[in-house]
């Protein structure tokens, strides 16, 4: 259900959750400093309580009134209002059902002229993805609609600019650590002179929790096409693969061409489809974000059964991409001969 405004002003008021659109994602927002209104974010999502939610803002200056800055998360802010999200340690004015108990609080400036107009009007609002826990961010109106029901109250900002997550970013005293890979890149943060720390593993997953669930289940199976994967043991000179073990992990896909609906990206995959979405014609890497979650829910609607999909160029936003797409992928393919194999699992 379409709201407007000031309509989503008396709901949030009243405790109640509002979709909103921000540049990225589509949020599933509630007040922030209501911890009754919280927690039906964690009821609707069915979200684990250890994952905590990001509090938007409506300007730097309201963040840091709440997140304690450092020189470096400063500089950080620049990005601000724009798709950055900033761990920043808070002094308990955030409730903990919102942080998870952490010492750290998410914070984001939205650059969305109707998020900001509202954000206007309000304290923080806590807003994950405005999905079910481990599916695909809705990037429309329709989309937070189709998962909440039609009667859910959303704000319709239209398509979404960005189209994928924030990058989550962890200012320390000597360079900025990236959680999660989003639509401001590590070229862009690296290009304001930050040096950008390595990923600690151990320490990624409790300091971005949700990280480390798996996500982003499209509306069919999708098989990624992985030039990482190692290809067939090389053929002996009678043609054979020397590891029929190997070999054997490989099976056809089996499933009809007219089931399957292609995601290319400018060129087309060597694949036979029925159906097939470009991430973008032109090779662009922002337009191709943008697309992404969009044609990952299309196929709900028809007789798809299959999306088959392949990694993109690994620079810029198109690391994030990657990183979607392999948490997406249900299985590993290969081409062989027009035929599409998947391995299977171990
Ligand atoms: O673009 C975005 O960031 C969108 C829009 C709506 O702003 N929001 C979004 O929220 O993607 P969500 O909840 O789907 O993802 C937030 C991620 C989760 O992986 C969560 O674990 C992490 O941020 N996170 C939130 N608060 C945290 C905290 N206090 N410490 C560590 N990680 C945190
Ligand atoms: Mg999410």
């Amino acid at each position: 259900m379409r709201v407007n405004i000031s309509n989503a002003l008396s709901l949030l008021r009243a405790g109640e959750l509002v979709g909103i659109p921000t540049e990225t994602v589509y949020g599933l927002a509630a007040d922030a400093l209501n911890p009754t209104a919280v927690v039906k974010i964690f009821e609707a999502k069915n979200r684990p309580a250890f994952n905590p939610l990001i509090c938007h803002l409506a300007s730097a200056d309201a963040v840091f009134g709440f997140g304690k800055a450092n020189p470096l998360s400063e500089r950080l802010a620049e990005f601000w209002p724009g798709p950055l999200t900033l761990l920043l340690k808070h002094e308990n004015r955030i409730p903990s059902i919102v942080t998870s108990g952490s010492e750290y609080c998410a914070f984001r400036v939205p650059a969305h002229k109707t998020a900001l107009e509202l954000l206007a009007s309000t304290g923080p609002l806590a807003a994950p993805s405005a999905n079910k826990s481990g599916q695909v961010s809705p990037v429309r109106a329709e989309m937070v609609e189709r998962a909440f029901g039609p009667d859910f109250p959303v704000i319709d900002g239209g398509p979404c600019e960005v189209g994928i997550e924030s990058t989550i970013c962890l200012a320390e005293k000597h360079g900025v650590r990236i959680l999660r890979s989003g639509s401001i890149t590590i070229e862009e943060i690296a290009g304001k002179g930050i040096p950008i720390l390595e990923k600690q593993a151990e320490n990624a997953a409790v300091l971005a929790p949700g990280q480390a669930l798996s996500h982003y289940a499209p509306a069919v199976p999708l098989v990624l096409l992985e030039e990482h994967v190692p290809p067939a043991e090389p053929m002996n000179s009678l043609g054979e693969t020397p590891n029929p073990a190997w070999a054997s992990r490989w099976r056809d896909a089996g499933t009809d061409p007219a089931r399957i609906a292609a995601l290319d990206f400018h060129l087309p995959l060597p694949i036979d489809a029925r159906i097939r979405f470009n991430l973008s014609e032109q090779g662009n890497l922002r337009e191709a974000a943008r697309n992404l979650f969009f044609y990952f829910d299309l196929p709900g609607a028809s007789d798809i059964q299959m999306l088959v999909a392949a990694t993109v160029p690994d620079q810029g936003i198109g690391r994030a991409i990657n990183d979607r797409l392999r948490r997406a992928a249900t299985h590993t393919g290969r081409i062989e001969n027009g035929r599409l194999l998947i391995l299977e699992r171990a």
